[in-house]
């Protein structure tokens, strides 16, 4: 439960990357399409003679930002409808520059979450979580729909839409209101089969062999997601920071992502056992302390539970100055004391043995699978196989923890 500012504080920030969703267009206009055509403006006319063609793939460029910017607009009208929100753009927030670059990523995002040309990037992670489920499964005296699933770092949902239509019963958590706004659109619209185009590849401008390829459009959804999802009541998704949600009221120190409110005491307090398995899948490496990471996902699982890990360490925080406030807080008088100021976001970067170390030795888990080096891309290109990617890991842990009676 929010208090009314916070309620206020939240709202704005819907607000915000609902703006930056209806001002795709014209930053894409701005960062894609007006400088290349300012260029090609500047040629001499023997230049433009040696590429004739270039003013008509400018116009195409534009008609694609359109397209895109048409199929945003459409999950803000559909977001609008759900949430009731009658004010218009010109009352929002206007968003800063990252909320539209989160923008613009969001259209490869649903590319590699929603179309059939990603199913085997996706594959990647989804047939071994599907092995390892199913091993889980063997083992355990619970039935399938009885195995409760947490996915932290959700994206829109795909993963979380594949495991429930298998029958299992999921609940995935996201943060970024970018993502929420997708999946909320994804999973409710009504969106029949290939109903959406878009085109993903146009932002980038590098690599591209054949310029058919960059222009390519791409259809989504690759099922009909509602009619497949429909009158299910094994999918819910949370909204919030995976530690506030669902981290241990012991062990992680408050921050501007871990509150020390009653409310969310009391949450994460409920959240102790509450799931047979954990899938982090391309999450951990947001972890801006990965100690908290492991911490939650050890405070949620049950004895015996499994942590399935599929993902590279690109620790999102590694190059990021911003910094922020720790502290302990008393739960009776609210006052904060061991305050350690401007503690910078980036650092305890683990890598890969050292995490399954910490697991394994400190934390009880024991390790049923790992692999490592797995090449995967994150959104790419039918065409650009040759564009280097990830390399991910893959490992399953069980929870080897003695149930405190
Ligand atoms: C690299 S994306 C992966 C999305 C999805 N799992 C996939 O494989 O396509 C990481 C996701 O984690 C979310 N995220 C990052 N930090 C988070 C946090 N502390 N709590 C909840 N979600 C978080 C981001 O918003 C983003 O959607």
């Amino acid at each position: 439960m929010f208090s009314p500012k916070d309620a206020e504080q939240e709202t704005r920030a819907l607000e915000q990357v609902l703006a930056a969703y209806s001002y795709y267009k014209s930053f894409a206009q701005q960062e894609y399409y007006l400088p290349r055509y300012k260029k090609w403006r500047s040629l001499s006319d023997h230049q433009k003679e040696l590429i004739p063609w270039y003013g008509d793939y400018l116009e195409k460029l534009r008609n694609a930002i359109d397209c895109n910017a048409a199929f945003l607009q459409e999950v803000v009208f559909f977001a609008q409808a759900m949430m009731g929100i009658s004010s218009n753009v010109d009352q929002w927030p206007t968003p800063s520059r990252v909320d539209m670059e989160k923008t613009v990523s969001m259209i490869s995002q649903i590319y590699r979450e929603w179309s059939q040309e990603s199913k085997c990037e996706r594959g990647l992670a989804t047939d071994r979580i599907l092995q390892a489920l199913q091993a889980y499964e063997k083992q355990s005296v619970t039935s399938r729909d009885e195995i409760r699933i947490l996915i932290p770092g959700a994206g829109t949902g795909r993963l979380m839409a594949d495991l429930v239509i298998q029958g299992y019963n999921c609940e995935s958590n996201e943060f970024s209101y970018h993502m929420l706004l997708m999946s909320m659109y994804i999973l409710n619209g009504g969106l029949k089969v290939n109903q959406k185009k878009i085109y993903p590849f146009i932002h980038t401008f590098s690599h591209w062999r054949s310029r058919n390829d960059q222009l390519k459009s791409i259809c989504i959804p690759d099922f009909n997601v509602q009619e497949q999802l429909a009158q299910n009541n094994r999918m819910a998704m949370s909204s919030g920071s995976f530690i506030d949600c669902y981290g241990s009221n012991e062990k992680i120190r408050a921050s501007n992502t871990y509150s020390a409110s009653p409310t969310m005491k009391l949450t994460r307090a409920q959240m102790e056992s509450a799931f047979n398995v954990v899938i982090t899948n391309f999450f951990i490496d947001t972890a801006s302390n990965i100690i908290d990471y492991l911490h939650s996902i050890s405070h949620v699982l049950i004895p015996g539970g499994i942590w399935i890990n599929f993902g590279p360490l690109l620790y999102h925080f590694e190059c990021d100055d911003q910094v922020e406030d720790t502290f302990e807080v008393d739960p009776f008088t609210g006052e904060k004391t061991d305050v350690h100021e401007d503690v910078p976001l980036k650092g305890l970067e683990l890598t890969a043995d050292e995490i399954l170390e910490v697991s394994i030795s400190k934390l009880q888990f024991k390790c049923l699978n790992k692999e490592f080096a797995i090449p995967s891309g994150y959104g790419r290109s039918p065409s650009q196989n040759a564009v280097p990617g990830y390399m991910c890991n893959y490992w399953v842990l069980q929870n080897d923890k003695v149930r405190q009676t």
